[in-house]
């Protein structure tokens, strides 16, 4: 098991010294390949918080987590022999907001940087910084320009870009594509969909699009209120009463289904996760 949390909670100490619990008695295990997890839930629900801890950013307040073996925990912080480089390069997270994440002169250097810090020579970085441009959308001429002077997307695909260069294990992604058009946020889209197929890496990513969470996750984590409510397949998640209770956005293929099912009073069968699988099922149906 690549992370793996036993019962983590996590209290953030405001400036008055006031606690406030943004996670409660979280278990879960996430493998080191072949997962493509969404992690969904309302604001301030504690997607970002747990995303923290799974490499390490933040240690819980109660409870352990596990990264590739390393015991992460109230009482072992002060080890000295505890590293956290290793965790950071074989987990990657893209944080919510880019700003957090750039800082060097220019975007070629802040690309740079992840693998240059982990032991990769400059010219690999470079190279590396090259390849990772172009994959996240943008063209070589950015690397010149300073990160603070481009629009909210371009810093996003930046720092996307910056944590594909570590070429980690497994990708943490916290709202990666909010902000992006619609064409732009496919394009990405695709492009995690590609490491994890190709690769067979591990993707967790944070999204409020219950069209991505259909169409890609293989499992779905629900955060409500600083619990995890639930842990397994998209096609299981949106009954009417799991709507409901955890107020879930329908994806728009299972909206187009079920008023197709009830205008032409058929049932279609099965599963479809995309408009392809939709048209073929309904074609089906009505044969
Ligand atoms: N630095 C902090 N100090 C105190 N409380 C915090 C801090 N950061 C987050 N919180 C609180 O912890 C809770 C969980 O926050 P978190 O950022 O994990 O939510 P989220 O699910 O990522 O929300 P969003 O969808 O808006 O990004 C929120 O109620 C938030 O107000
Ligand atoms: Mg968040």
């Amino acid at each position: 098991m690549a992370i793996k949390f036993e019962r983590v909670g996590y209290e953030y100490q405001d400036i008055d010294g006031k606690g406030y619990l943004a996670l409660a008695d979280i278990t879960l295990n996430i493998n080191k390949t072949g997962e493509f997890i969404t992690l969904i839930g309302e604001t301030g629900s504690g997607k970002s918080t747990l995303a923290q801890h799974m490499n390490a950013l933040l240690t819980p307040t109660e409870g352990r987590v596990h990264i590739f073996g390393v015991k992460i925990s109230r009482e072992g912080k002060k080890d000295k022999n505890l590293k956290l480089n290793p965790i950071r390069q074989k987990v990657g997270l893209v944080f919510q907001f880019p700003e957090y994440q750039l800082f060097e002169e220019t975007v070629g250097n802040d690309i740079a940087f992840g693998p240059k810090n982990f032991g990769v020579s400059e010219k690999e970085a470079e190279e590396r910084a090259k390849k990772m441009i172009n994959i996240v959308g943008l063209d070589e001429s950015y690397l010149s320009r300073s990160p603070f002077n481009l629009s909210g997307g371009e810093k996003k695909r930046v720092s996307i870009a910056g944590i594909l260069a570590m070429e980690p294990d497994i990708l943490v992604l916290d709202e990666p594509t909010s902000g992006l058009d619609p064409l732009g946020r496919n394009a990405l889209l695709k492009v995690f969909y590609e490491i994890h197929q190709k690769l067979d890496k591990t993707v967790v990513i944070i999204t409020h699009d219950m069209n991505t969470v259909y169409e890609y996750a293989k499992r779905v984590l629900v955060m409500r209120e600083g619990n995890l409510v639930y842990d397994g397949a998209p096609t299981q998640l949106f009954s009417r009463k799991n709507v409901k209770n955890w107020n879930l956005d329908v994806p728009d293929i299972l909206k187009v289904r079920r008023a197709i099912e009830e205008k032409l009073g058929i049932t279609i069968e099965g599963e479809t996760r995309n408009k392809a699988d939709l048209m073929a099922k309904i074609g089906e149906a009505l044969r």
